[in-house]
């Protein structure tokens, strides 16, 4: 009978994408060799088995004793560019001798410095969609909202990963809905401030986590939280994991609402729509969103109506820029391939930071192509780059808003214990 029909029909497209539980990489791969399948599969017996959550370390910085040797050592086969553990200062990383954070050397995004490698300019007419924090008890809302307006697979999801190991299904939900998912770290932490084995611990075992639970994907994109990344931070992402850096363009304040009164919903749509609406596409949009909660995600479906009245493409940051979704895989379906993990685990690329006297440009060589050989054209593109403060004319002490992360202050203590009370909520 129809309803019977329609009730398959509805049921598509939490079907239609299953997770392969089959382990894709031969056992000798690079690949399995840091990221080899850790956990069983959530949906085996009951929902999020017990035996799953015992596989990952626990909520918080994961500790040293918790890094696989693979990891350790090739964080031990790199060079680290002269980048000293950052204080965190309520929010406004500081350096050792107080060097400033717009230093070259250093290029911290909460002082609006970027480098050539960072994501946060797509194409002209592009709307980059991302939402960071999930899974959360609001999820299901914005996966709802996707799945309706047949954009779940426009979006990047970059997902906590101590958020994942209490949902584990829900991170599933995002991924079979055609999701594109992306890191965020394991516990949601100023990543400056932490040691080379914390940084390797919050990304290593938050790519681990999805790994595991998307048939072998290896994540290839991390959103570092409140924007808290420098080159230290960003060479042990690129250089141990392969992991791009994404950040943003635009920050609506959407984490704001309801912590700092300055924020509202009605203030926060007004200020999407006022991007949105500006007939100047030259630059794409790569705007700061979340699926916090109910506020975030209710601004995002306020104004996704918006976005395609004016004529922008909506799409992942991947397909934004041109890239494969994963390391290993082009998407969320098909085949996983055996891939080495930034370039050769044995032979790491040679990457040197010479600091130049400009306090505006340096450059960055990557001599080794070894990642030519099996991945996708994005993989091959690795050469001489040059890194480029910017906006270099801003000075630090620029007091326009909240472009950049790090001026988060209180109200960024006071998210990050949103952000905890999330995890409770999703676990
Ligand atoms: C989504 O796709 C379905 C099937 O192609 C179509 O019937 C429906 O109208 C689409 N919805 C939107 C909001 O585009
Ligand atoms: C459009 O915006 C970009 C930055 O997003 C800017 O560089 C450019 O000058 C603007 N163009 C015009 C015509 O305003
Ligand atoms: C990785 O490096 C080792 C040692 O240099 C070399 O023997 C091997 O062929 C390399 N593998 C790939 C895929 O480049």
């Amino acid at each position: 009978m129809l309803p019977l029909i329609q009730l398959a029909v509805l049921l598509i497209p939490t079907l239609a994408h299953p997770v392969d539980e089959r382990w894709f990489q031969p056992i000798d791969s690079t690949v399995n060799s840091l990221f080899v399948k850790r956990a069983p599969d959530p949906n085996s017996g009951a929902n999020n088995a017990p035996d799953f959550a015992s596989n990952y370390p626990a909520l918080g910085t994961p500790p040293p004793s918790s890094l696989p040797s693979a990891w350790t050592q090739k964080l031990a086969s790199i060079t680290l560019p002269n980048v000293g553990v950052s204080n965190p200062n309520n929010g406004y990383p500081t350096y050792t001798n107080n060097e400033p954070g717009q230093d070259s050397t250093i290029c911290s995004f909460t002082y609006e410095c970027t480098t050539s490698d960072d994501l946060y300019n797509p194409p002209a007419n592009t709307f980059a969609l991302s939402f960071d924090d999930g899974p959360t008890s609001s999820s299901p809302q914005l996966n709802t909202f996707l799945a309706q307006n047949n954009i779940s697979n426009k979006a990047t999801h970059f997902m906590i990963g101590g958020n994942i190991l209490g949902a584990p299904t829900q991170m599933q939900d995002a991924f079979t809905a055609g999701g594109h998912i992306a890191v965020h770290t394991w516990s949601h932490p100023y990543m400056t401030t932490l040691s080379n084995e914390g940084v390797l611990g919050e990304l290593g075992w938050t790519m681990q986590i999805i790994s595991d639970l998307t048939g072998g994907r290896v994540p290839k994109y991390w959103r570092p939280p409140f924007g808290d990344v420098d080159n230290r931070v960003r060479t042990i992402a690129k250089q141990v994991f392969g992991l791009e850096t994404v950040v943003w363009n635009q920050d609506t304040g959407d984490w704001a609402i309801g912590n700092d009164p300055s924020y509202t919903i009605p203030s926060v749509e007004s200020t999407m729509s006022g991007w949105l609406t500006s007939s100047n596409k030259s630059t794409g949009l790569l705007v700061l969103e979340h699926e916090l909660n109910d506020n975030t995600v209710g601004v995002f479906m306020a104004e996704y109506p918006v976005m395609q009245q004016n004529g922008w493409k909506v799409m992942t940051v991947a397909d934004a820029f041109g890239m494969s979704w994963y390391q290993n895989s082009e998407g969320d379906t098909g085949t996983v391939i055996s891939q080495a993990i930034a370039g050769n685990s044995t032979l790491s690329m040679t990457s040197s930071i010479s600091t130049s006297t400009s306090s505006s440009s340096i450059t960055s060589t990557s001599s080794s192509s070894s990642l030519s050989s099996t991945g996708s054209p994005s993989l091959t593109s690795t050469s001489t780059s040059s890194i480029s403060s910017s906006p270099s004319s801003r000075p630090s002490t620029s007091s326009d808003s909240i472009s950049s992360a790090g001026k988060l202050g209180v109200s960024g203590i006071i998210m990050m214990l949103s952000i905890l009370v999330g995890i409770r909520v999703g676990a």
